[in-house]
């Protein structure tokens, strides 16, 4: 690909590396993200060089459209039923392999795919690698109906916390609420610094009208960071 800027260098070298991971037989959880859009890139090269025959999910209509047309086929999750890996992208990565994710809205569909895999790698650039989550956004998916109750606990449960009190923002695009694949909204809460990741997630969780949350705890089995000038470290 030419012409990268050294920030599309950094997720290009990392996504090369995640798709010499593929093996002819593979079935595969696509991620979503630019990052995942390099990926998907490199795995439609590799398929068109080396004939791969691969059963492809797609964690978002996005990432579909675009691997479709590259020429890969893709089939709904539950028609392939299990996957041996998904790659995908991540806002943050913090030492454990902790992950927050649904910068692009894709975190419901990315969390259901990540957990019927047997790995999950993430590719990533070094912006990403964080000491503690919380500095991102954590995207919260939750329903329309009953949005302002919904609002209401999330807010008790981070005072209960005591994470931070900066108010939670309905999620805009192009001045247009913002609507998930499955319809429903995002709430993103700022909250600086997340230091008890199991407690919030657990909590935000156990609230009805909650669909998903952001964070990715233990699901990351690998994560593959690029550079500009081509390395790759491996987390
Ligand atoms: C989408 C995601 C993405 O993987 C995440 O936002 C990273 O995206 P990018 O590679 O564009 O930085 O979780 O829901």
């Amino acid at each position: 690909m030419p012409d990268l800027s050294p920030a599309e260098a950094a997720k290009d070298a990392a996504a090369r590396a995640a798709i010499a991971l593929v093996q002819d037989g593979m079935r595969l959880g696509l991620g979503t993200g630019s990052t995942a859009v390099f990926m998907v890139h490199r795995l439609a090269e590799r398929v068109r060089a080396e004939g791969l025959r691969l059963r492809c999910a797609a964690t978002s209509r996005a990432t579909c459209d675009l691997a479709e047309s590259l020429g890969l086929r893709i089939e709904e999750l539950d028609e392939i039923g299990w996957l041996d890996l998904t790659i995908d992208g991540a806002d943050e990565i913090d030492p454990d392999l902790n992950l927050i994710k649904g910068g692009g809205g894709a975190h419901l569909r990315e969390k259901i795919t990540a957990a019927a895999s047997d790995r999950m790698v993430v590719v990533a650039d070094p912006t990403k690698v964080v000491e503690q989550l919380g500095a991102f956004h954590l995207p919260v998916e939750v329903i329309p109906f009953g949005m302002q109750t919904t609002r209401t606990h999330i807010q008790r449960l981070l005072d209960s916390l005591e994470l931070s009190r900066r108010p939670m923002l309905l999620r805009q695009r192009d001045g247009q609420l913002f609507r998930t694949d499955e319809g429903n909204v995002i709430l993103d809460l700022s909250l600086e610094a997340i230091p008890e990741c199991e407690a919030l997630a657990a909590g935000l969780s156990a609230i009805p009208g909650v669909v998903e949350h952001g964070l990715f705890l233990g699901m990351c089995d690998l994560a593959l960071i690029g550079s500009p000038d081509g390395r790759v470290i491996e987390m």
